[in-house]
């Protein structure tokens, strides 16, 4: 493992422990995106995946809004794709359209199509990016690895691209669950190598994307979703204890309170969570990450920081890292992006005399 310059802020790794913090960290999902002009101008010249598999690049587009804003984290950039990508399916990134497998897995008789990779050699251009980031941020804030869920990979896998239903992806967790599991587990044990290998490259925390979690009734939630994302974050847990761990089941409401389980650190919030109720349901045990409507950063800059307070006072001073409930948009403001942040550092929290 390479040596690295020490944290120095450490505001995130202490509130996803849940210990005491002066203030509430606060990162977006999607910090690094289109709404960001100086983004748009790099991705004028290159493709999406080119700046994925290019460490320099990726490493600079990670870095550009904490040049702007006073964020308390950095993620990496890249994609939850790059997996199956590793895995032998093509996928590419059509502009307007988002992601698009050429020859996704159609039958049963595909999955002979798949590979369990070594992360090492597959993915390395990911993990040079990681260590590379870890170095130019100069112990500034920690930087977040990440991957997809496996039922998010599967169902994109499947799907061919995005979908409103992923009924296609569905449809075999109902008429071929015995080969669903198989991708699913194969998924699992490519996810928790890559993690790892995230880690011993340099990242300190570690989100799980569930995107694609809310398509799924509570009952295939736990037979196809909530088994994979507990082996992937107790392997991870067993490996790398002393790396936090967030997970973000997007739509998975019938189940905050399995999540909370131990198997993470931290339960991602979508924007349509209550947060008062979401601290019922997970009873302490993890920390919470959101939640604010992406779509409240379309209000005025002042209207944001009431919003964003107005959330602060829901979720309460412990355990809480401050986020949008889903990514941002290509649309955004940065200003009002900044509201957003500036909102969570100037907050003072209500205390009880
Ligand atoms: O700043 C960050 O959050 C880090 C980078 C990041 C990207 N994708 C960059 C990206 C992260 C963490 C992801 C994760 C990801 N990718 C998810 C999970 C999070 C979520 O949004 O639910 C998913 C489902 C994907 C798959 C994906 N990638 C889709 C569906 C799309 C198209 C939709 C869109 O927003 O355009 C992408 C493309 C993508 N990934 C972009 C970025 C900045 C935009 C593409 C571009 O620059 O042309």
């Amino acid at each position: 493992m390479a040596d690295f310059p020490a944290l120095q802020n450490d505001l995130l790794l202490r509130a996803a422990r849940q210990e005491p913090v002066e203030r509430t960290p606060v990162w977006i999902m999607r910090q690094a995106g289109r709404y960001l002009p100086e983004y748009r101008a790099l991705r004028a010249d290159e493709a999406f995946f080119d700046v994925v598999r290019t460490p320099a690049l990726a490493a600079e587009v990670t870095l550009q809004p904490l040049r702007r804003f006073p964020l308390d984290a950095a993620i990496i950039f890249s994609d939850i794709l790059v997996v199956p990508q590793a895995m032998g399916l093509r996928v590419e990134m059509i502009p307007g359209r988002g992601p698009y497998f050429p020859d996704p897995l159609r039958t049963v008789e595909d999955l002979r199509r798949l590979r369990r990779p070594d992360v090492q050699d597959a993915l390395h251009y990911m993990l040079e990016a990681i260590t590379l980031t870890r170095k130019a941020l100069a112990g500034k804030v920690p930087l977040i690895g990440f991957c997809g869920a496996p039922w998010t990979l599967m169902a994109y896998m499947i799907e061919g691209g995005s979908s409103k239903t992923f009924a296609r992806a569905k449809g075999w967790l109902y008429r071929q669950p015995e080969a669903s599991h198989r991708l699913l587990t194969l998924l699992t044990d490519v996810l928790v190598d890559f993690l790892i290998a995230q880690i011993d490259a340099g990242a300190q925390v570690v989100q799980v994307f569930d995107s694609w979690a809310g398509v799924l009734s509570p009952d295939l939630f736990r037979a196809f979703a909530l088994p994979y994302l507990r082996r992937i974050g107790e392997a991870v847990k067993k490996a790398r204890p002393e790396v936090p761990r967030i997970v973000f089941a997007r739509g998975a409401h019938a189940s905050l309170a399995e999540l909370a389980d131990g198997s993470y650190d931290v339960v991602g919030l979508d924007w349509t969570v209550d947060p008062r109720q979401a601290r019922k349901l997970t009873g302490g045990r993890v920390a919470l990450q959101g939640n604010l409507d992406p779509c409240a950063l379309y209000a005025d800059p002042e209207t944001i920081r009431q919003l964003t307070h107005q959330m602060l006072d829901a979720f309460g001073p412990r355990g809480h890292i401050a986020n949008l409930g889903h990514g941002l948009h290509p649309d955004h403001h940065p200003d009002h992006v900044r509201a957003f942040v500036e909102a969570v550092h100037d907050y003072v929290p209500v205390t009880s005399t």
